[in-house]
């Protein structure tokens, strides 16, 4: 029984031993590969990219960094704002389809043209209701101080999209 024993141990330690032996050669010729397989693409892929990234570049639209009181001003927007009034403004907020009637679109040319800063102003400190709006616009006079208003106002003004190219 014990030589038996210690031959099937000597056999399976073998079978470990070209087991592991299969796997290192195997191996080897891959780890040896890898290496280059992994650099070339990356080393290629870095000019390759650039260039694209630099042709890519100019077609992006070229906005101004808004000056601190602007971001200011977009903070209180996207803070107490935004959720009625959507991210640009266009009257799309998570809340929008609640309020009847819905926000109107602040990035109009024509609305941002047809109301002066006191205007909305107004309307933001007292209300839809003090100015003879809808009710779903709260007043905001007792949340944000005059300077808050101020900014988020400077931000509306921000949200106006290119006037349409006058036909012709
Ligand atoms: C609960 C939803 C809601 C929130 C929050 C809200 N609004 Fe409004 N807002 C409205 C609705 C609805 C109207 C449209 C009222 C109307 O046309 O009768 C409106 C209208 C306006 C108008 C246009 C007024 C005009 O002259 O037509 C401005 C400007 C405005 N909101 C600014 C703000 C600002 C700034 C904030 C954040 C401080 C804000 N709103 C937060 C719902 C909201």
């Amino acid at each position: 029984m014990r030589p038996l024993m210690r031959s099937r141990l000597a056999w399976s330690l073998s079978l470990v031993l070209v087991a592991a032996n299969g796997c290192s050669r195997h191996k080897e010729p891959a780890a040896a590969a890898a290496p280059p397989a992994v650099a070339a693409p990356a080393a290629e892929a870095t000019p390759a990219a650039a260039p694209a990234a630099e042709a890519a570049a100019p077609a992006a639209p070229v906005e101004p960094p808004l000056s601190y009181e602007l971001r200011l001003g977009k903070q209180v927007f996207q803070h107490y704002c935004l959720i009625c009034h959507g991210e640009t403004g266009a009257g799309d907020g998570f809340n929008a389809f609640n309020v009847e009637p819905h926000p109107r679109d602040i990035g109009d040319p024509a609305f941002q043209k047809a109301k002066a800063d006191p205007d909305l102003k107004d309307t933001i400190r007292r209300g839809g209701v003090g100015v003879g709006l809808s009710p779903m616009m709260p007043p905001w006079g007792k949340t944000l101080t005059t300077d808050q208003i101020d900014q988020v106002v400077g931000y509306l003004r921000t949200l106006k999209r290119p006037d349409a190219p006058p036909a012709s």
